[in-house]
């Protein structure tokens, strides 16, 4: 029988999650000497992942740490000994999934009585949620969060050893783990994060609380990472955090910012430099220029507006006006001419009336974005937003989303059109799903291509020259 509340037990406080200290950021190199155990011999995880990038950065993390613990990977649930769901919190729906996905995994504690399931990531950085799994999944045997991914080893070993439940989340961490390690999922492109955090404090986003105070990596850090992935053979990286742009903000020691980066990232051989997220308020000059100077800097840019409304822009505490963001929208298309832009957009934010959301289709219509992930507002509990008066009903919220996705999709496949009959480089990512001997892969702009192949050429950039543009997707055949 398994002990009811081990050693480890911190539930997390959205009180101290709010909490912002000018406490320098303390920076800790993880020994894994000190972690050898051999946990997980014979033994098979299989990791789910939600969320954004900085998820999918994160369980490689977790996925490296397994592996120094002798764990193998399975994608066979019923081979598996632990399940861990690495969860999102940015919206009810996702973490709706998450909860379906316990419920349905139950069935293989029965089979298998010494099966481990946990939930990591965001969702455990909320205190709701945290209740309700105490609640009503008795079985979950492991909580953690975003800040102590590093603990993993002794967690297991608490709860497959003592047989004991683990749950500890920290909110008020600020710290920057070092030297962990990774299994990265491509060996030809990578995720670097440059930074952790967020204190944009945008009302409708629980990120500022799951994820804890910004922090910038040491750039040396950053650019020996990169170094050795160069080395190691990677063609790509793609730069990580929720505002890249305020890169370097919390360094009291040096004027180093996101440019800066750039610029020293560039000179590494790396093939392709990617980042994301910016934040507009944020966008400088300086980083117009670099992205203009250096040809490994992608012209892809994600700028994220949510809303074309000055009204809803300020409700949403984002810092800028419509006027602003085409102004920079025209700043970065003077500088970088065949620039790809893609944004998100909320929809339904309280007070958006119609004359709003006119405001945004106008916004989109004079961007020109050739993609964007598209929201309608979900109340997240402990942010400004959810305690706004709301008075949109749903069934107008879903018609403005459609409105909006028609305008949206017009842009993806005028974005695509511009390359028919031009060769682009693409970076080979793997086999397309559905059929042999089609490869998939990014030209530089982020335009997926499909086009006839040989396996050999995974992992390299090739030219391929486009065929045919349809939405989603170009069409293309190699092009010596
Ligand atoms: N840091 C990034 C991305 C954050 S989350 C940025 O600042 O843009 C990704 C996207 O999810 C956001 O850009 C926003 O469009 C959307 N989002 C965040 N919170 C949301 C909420 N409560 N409801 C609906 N969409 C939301
Ligand atoms: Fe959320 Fe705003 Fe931070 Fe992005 S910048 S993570 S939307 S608070
Ligand atoms: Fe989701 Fe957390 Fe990323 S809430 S979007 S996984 S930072």
């Amino acid at each position: 029988m398994k002990k009811d509340y081990s050693q480890y037990f911190r539930r997390p406080s959205t009180k101290a999650a709010r909490k912002r200290t000018t406490e320098d950021v303390q920076t800790i190199d993880f020994d894994s000497h000190l972690n050898i155990k051999h946990l997980g011999q014979g033994k098979h995880y299989l990791i789910q992942t939600y969320g954004c990038q900085g998820n999918e950065a994160d369980t490689e993390t977790i996925k490296g740490l397994l592996h120094q613990l002798d764990f193998k990977e399975t994608t066979d649930e019923r081979q598996a000994d632990l399940i861990l769901l690495n969860t999102c919190a940015i919206r009810e729906n996702a973490e709706n999934r998450v909860f379906g996905e316990l419920g349905r995994l139950k069935q293989y504690k029965k089979s298998n009585p010494d099966l481990l399931i946990g939930v990591a990531g965001c969702m455990p950085q909320e205190e709701s949620v945290v209740d309700r799994l105490l609640m009503k999944y008795p079985y979950v045997d492991l909580i953690f969060g975003t800040h102590n991914i590093y603990k993993i080893p002794e967690y297991l070993e608490t709860a497959m050893l003592a047989k004991e439940r683990v749950i500890e989340v920290f909110s008020d961490e600020g710290s920057i783990i070092e030297n962990l390690p990774k299994k990265r999922e491509f060996s030809h492109k990578a995720w670097v994060n440059i930074m952790y955090g967020c204190d944009e404090f945008c009302t409708y986003c629980v990120v500022p609380y799951t994820r804890g105070k910004e922090r910038s990596r040491d750039p040396k850090q950053v650019i020996e990472e990169v170094k050795k992935l160069v080395l190691d053979g990677y063609q790509e990286v793609t730069l990580l955090g929720q505002n890249v742009n305020s890169y370097g903000r919390d360094f009291i020691d040096k004027d180093y910012t996101f440019s800066h980066l750039l610029n020293d990232l560039a000179k590494t051989t790396i093939k392709r430099i990617r980042f994301t997220t910016s934040h507009p308020k944020d966008f400088d000059d300086a980083t117009i220029a670099a992205i203009a100077e250096h040809k490994n800097i992608m012209p892809h840019i994600h700028l994220p507006v949510q809303s074309g409304s000055n009204k809803v822009l300020k409700k949403m505490n984002r810092k800028y006006t419509k006027e602003a963001y085409l102004t920079l929208v025209d700043k970065i298309v003077k500088a970088i001419p065949h620039v790809s832009l893609t944004t998100d957009i909320i929809v339904g934010f309280p007070e958006e009336d119609d004359e709003a959301f006119e405001e945004t289709l106008d916004l989109v219509n004079q961007a020109h974005f050739e993609g964007a992930f598209t929201f309608i507002f979900s109340p997240r509990a402990g942010t400004p937003a959810a305690a706004y008066h709301d008075t949109t009903s749903n069934v107008v919220k879903k018609a403005r989303l459609q409105r909006l996705n028609t305008v949206i999709n017009q842009g993806y496949l005028k974005g695509n059109k511009r390359f028919e009959n031009q060769v682009v480089e693409v970076l080979v990512d793997g086999e397309s799903k559905n059929k042999a001997n089609i490869l998939a892969g990014y030209t530089e702009h982020n335009k997926l291509v499909n086009f006839e192949g040989d396996c050999s050429l995974i992992g390299k950039i090739v030219r391929v020259k486009v065929t045919e543009a349809k939405t989603w997707f170009l069409l293309g055949e190699r092009h010596e």
